[in-house]
């Protein structure tokens, strides 16, 4: 797996666990904020938030008056004299430890002392989700059009040693076998003993061979070899190219599409990310077809 691809990954692990996280945390709070007897008006309230917060500082409860019925009297005969005198008692000190202090001081906490709230919580979780999902979005579409330095369609590929390329490609019958080199996507075909002037300057053979594209520039189906006529022949709508991926016949618009190629250290090497087009080669420059057809009519300049 390519640097490339493990950033990726990890960067869509970091996402998907971050938004794991930020839910089953999201979800705990709720449980215990429902499951809680005693609401405590502090909970989730941060360390700093409760040092800075004095609101409680300085306030002082004034005691509720009590009433309270004294009788007194003094016995005249037979009837006793009540006096019934009503104040107010002074109310015995609480128990409730409240500080009082000589001055009072008023702090005000901003939103961020005050915490975080549920809402925002869900607010950020799901803003942290939607931009980790656009960045992987982002970076994919990066990776996806960013050239392939090493390894891939894309790259240079290693096609093989240059003997065992020409090894497979001229039978010992005489008849040619293009070499399919799938990670490539491209056959390597022999080249023309003379190139067309439309590949001047342009380095499309080396030592004899050359690599087209499988690729139908028409609409882009794979185009397979034809044994029996020695060419190439389209399925999907029956656009035909001779062996070196001139083009005979059919809706293609031109001819096959063809690869950079060299040979390093012997090797046989496909520059696929230099693509080469050329339009339709105004006279063939190898033999076509040179017998029966695989998908039928064999006449050239048919027209879509
Ligand atoms: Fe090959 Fe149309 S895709 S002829």
């Amino acid at each position: 797996m390519s640097f490339g691809n493990l950033v990726l990954v990890g960067v869509a692990l970091f996402a998907i666990l971050g938004a794991v996280g930020a839910f089953t945390i999201a979800f705990r709070r709720s449980q215990s904020d429902e499951s809680a007897d005693v609401v405590d008006p502090t909970a989730g309230v941060s360390s700093e938030t409760l040092k800075a917060d004095k609101s409680m500082v300085g306030v002082r409860v004034e005691p509720i008056p009590v009433p309270v019925i004294e009788e007194t009297g003094e016995e005249t005969g037979d009837e006793v004299e009540v006096e019934v005198e009503v104040g107010v008692a002074e109310p015995e000190p609480s128990p409730v430890a409240i500080q009082v202090v000589e001055t009072q001081r008023v702090v005000e906490v901003s939103p961020e002392e005050a915490g975080v709230t549920r809402r925002q919580f869900f607010n950020r979780a799901l803003n942290v989700t939607f931009f980790s999902f656009l960045g992987i979005m982002g970076i994919n579409s990066l990776a996806f059009f960013w050239p392939r330095l090493s390894g891939g369609f894309g790259s240079d590929i290693d096609a093989g040693s240059l003997a065992e390329v020409k090894s497979a490609v001229f039978t010992p019958t005489g008849s040619i076998l293009p070499l399919f080199i799938p990670e490539a996507k491209a056959y390597v075909v022999p080249a023309p003993t003379s190139l067309s002037d439309q590949y001047a300057g342009k380095q499309v053979e080396t030592d004899g061979l050359m690599a087209l594209f499988q690729r139908c520039v028409h609409l882009g189906c794979r185009v397979p070899w034809c044994a029996p006529s020695q060419g190439f022949e389209c399925p999907c709508h029956g656009s035909k190219y001779n062996s070196v991926g001139e083009y005979f016949a059919g809706p293609a618009p031109r001819n096959l599409d063809r690869f950079v190629v060299e040979v390093r250290d012997g090797r046989f090497i496909i520059k696929t990310g230099s693509v080469i087009q050329t339009s339709r080669a105004p006279a063939l420059s190898v033999n076509y077809p040179q017998g029966p057809s695989c998908i039928g009519a064999t006449s050239g300049d048919e027209e879509a």
